[in-house]
């Protein structure tokens, strides 16, 4: 857990998400209390019209989109420190425990980012200001996105440590080398 919340403030740093994207999401908050649900029905959607996701999310859609709509409200919360690098890790934690694969998680953040975009245009036009507000926001779901990830890492190295009887440890050092062995 400690290595992944390391990863993640790399990430951020790497994403330059500093303080003027903190104040740019912040200040999108209206926005998305405007959008969101909308935003969250056209996420529900793409996963009911695939049979594959169908199959996982339906009978509970009307649930499932309370949560999400809390969650994308804290998108706009203006902090990106530790409490929500837990939380999203936590969410990469429940999709795990639900076998989902990750790349239907990674597919449905498209309908995120297009969903994004349509909102910003509608409400700040397409200046810069909407172009920066934009790119923060592609900035916060990217960082999100990545600590789900590490989530999915971290299960699949402790399944193959339990089925394998191999630590832990020797796995993570294993995939660092890129399977090479110590000369
Ligand atoms: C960007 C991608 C996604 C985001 C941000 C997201 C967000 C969330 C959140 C915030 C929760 C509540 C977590 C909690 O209870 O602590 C949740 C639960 C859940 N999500 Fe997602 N989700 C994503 C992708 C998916 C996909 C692709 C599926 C299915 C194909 C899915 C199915 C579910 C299910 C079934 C639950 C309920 C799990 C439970 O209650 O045990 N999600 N999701």
């Amino acid at each position: 857990m400690e290595e992944n919340f390391v990863i993640y403030t790399e990430m951020k740093d790497f994403l330059k998400l500093g303080p003027d994207d903190e104040a740019r999401l912040a200040s999108l908050a209206p926005v998305f209390e405007k959008h969101g649900p909308g935003i969250t029905d056209a996420f529900y959607d793409a996963l009911l019209a695939y049979p594959k996701t169908a199959a996982i999310v339906d009978g509970r859609v009307d649930a499932l989109k309370k949560t999400h709509i809390r969650w994308t409200m804290s998108l706009f919360a203006g902090e990106y420190g530790r409490p929500f690098y837990e939380q999203q890790y936590r969410i990469g934690e429940v999709h795990v425990a639900q076998d989902i694969n990750p790349e239907f998680v990674e597919g449905v953040m498209n309908s995120l980012r297009l969903g994004g975009r349509q909102a910003i245009e509608t409400e700040l036009g397409s200046g810069m200001d909407a172009v920066l507000a934009h790119a923060a926001l592609v900035k916060v779901l990217d960082l999100a996105l990545m600590t789900i990830n590490l989530a999915y890492q971290d299960e699949r190295l402790t399944r193959i440590s339990n089925f394998t009887g191999m630590s832990r440890k020797l796995l993570e050092n294993l995939v660092k080398r890129g399977g090479k062995k110590k000369k």
